[in-house]
């Protein structure tokens, strides 16, 4: 790969899924390239680059390949746990009481899933405690660029080595299935979050609008610009004293004055400013 082929594929990837590679990354792009060579029979990394510009079918394949290959999937069960402890002890009391409304929540950016399901387990474990609350209008929505990591987390099911980040035994027994390799999550949490492929740098309207957004350590990989763009955004398919988390090295820009910070009780977390 030479130096050139590398700035076109650095531009590439900033335009079709927002990540920055910084000039040291060169040598993990040709590791997570070169198994997508072999599979699509392309001869080079020119050869690579030179696909991905044709309209073509294949093109397409090859560019979701690629995507999938160079987006680190890493995630965990109720990873930064202060955030899911917030969650059920101040913001979910305040948005689901016994009237009827729907609550939407959208994990963006959600991987394999670990996050959205995460979710509606606390949810769940929430609404044991309050009998009384209307349970039917909860929906979450788990999205992400990577259309394998949807497929992984429309199954709902993981290997023991996957269930061990961030679950307790007595967490694996209450809402998973022991099954043959792993464990599958139980309906009644599975049933309550869907999954589709969307990217952040498209329009989000057609998701509709939230009360809950968790977009979590993926602004790591963007540029300032690129993140400010994305929350702005987010800020708008937000309703009126909408919740946003990020990840815990993730800042709010502070001139976006779209959200103001919340000092909770277990972490911070941002509220959509009237
Ligand atoms: C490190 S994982 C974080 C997963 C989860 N939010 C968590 O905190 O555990 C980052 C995810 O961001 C996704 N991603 C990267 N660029 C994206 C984009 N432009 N649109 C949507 N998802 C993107 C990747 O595919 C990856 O699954």
């Amino acid at each position: 790969m030479t130096s050139e082929e590398y700035h076109v594929f650095q531009e590439f990837l900033k335009q079709s899924c927002g990540i920055v590679l910084g000039p040291e990354k060169q040598y993990l792009v040709r590791s997570r390239l070169t198994p997508v060579l072999k599979e699509f029979h392309l001869k080079s990394f020119k050869d690579l680059l030179r696909l991905l510009n044709k309209p073509s079918i294949q093109s397409k394949r090859l560019m979701i390949r690629v995507i999938d290959a160079m987006t680190t999937n890493e995630t965990s069960w109720f990873r930064e746990k202060a955030h899911f402890l917030e969650l059920e002890e101040a913001i979910l009391p305040r948005l689901i009481t016994n009237q009827s409304r729907k609550l939407r929540v959208w994990s963006a950016a959600c991987s394999t899933g670990q996050e959205a399901y995460s979710l509606s387990i606390c949810i769940d474990q929430f609404l044991k405690q309050q009998p009384s609350a209307i349970t039917q209008d909860i929906d979450i929505i788990g999205t992400d660029i990577s259309e394998n990591a949807i497929k992984v987390a429309k199954q709902a099911e993981y290997p023991e080595m996957a269930i061990t980040r961030g679950l307790g035994k007595a967490a694996r027994a209450g809402f998973f299935d022991q099954i043959h390799g792993g464990y599958k999550l139980k309906t009644e949490i599975s049933n309550r979050a869907r999954f589709q492929q969307f990217n952040l740098l498209k329009p989000m309207t057609v998701l509709g609008q939230f009360d809950i957004i968790f977009c979590r350590n993926v602004f790591i990989y963007f540029s300032e610009q690129i993140k400010k763009d994305i929350l702005r955004r987010m800020a708008e398919i937000l309703k009126p004293k909408g919740v946003l988390f990020l990840g815990r090295t993730e800042a709010m820009p502070s001139d976006l004055k779209a959200f103001q910070v919340i000092d909770g009780h277990h972490c911070q977390y941002y509220q959509k400013t009237d």
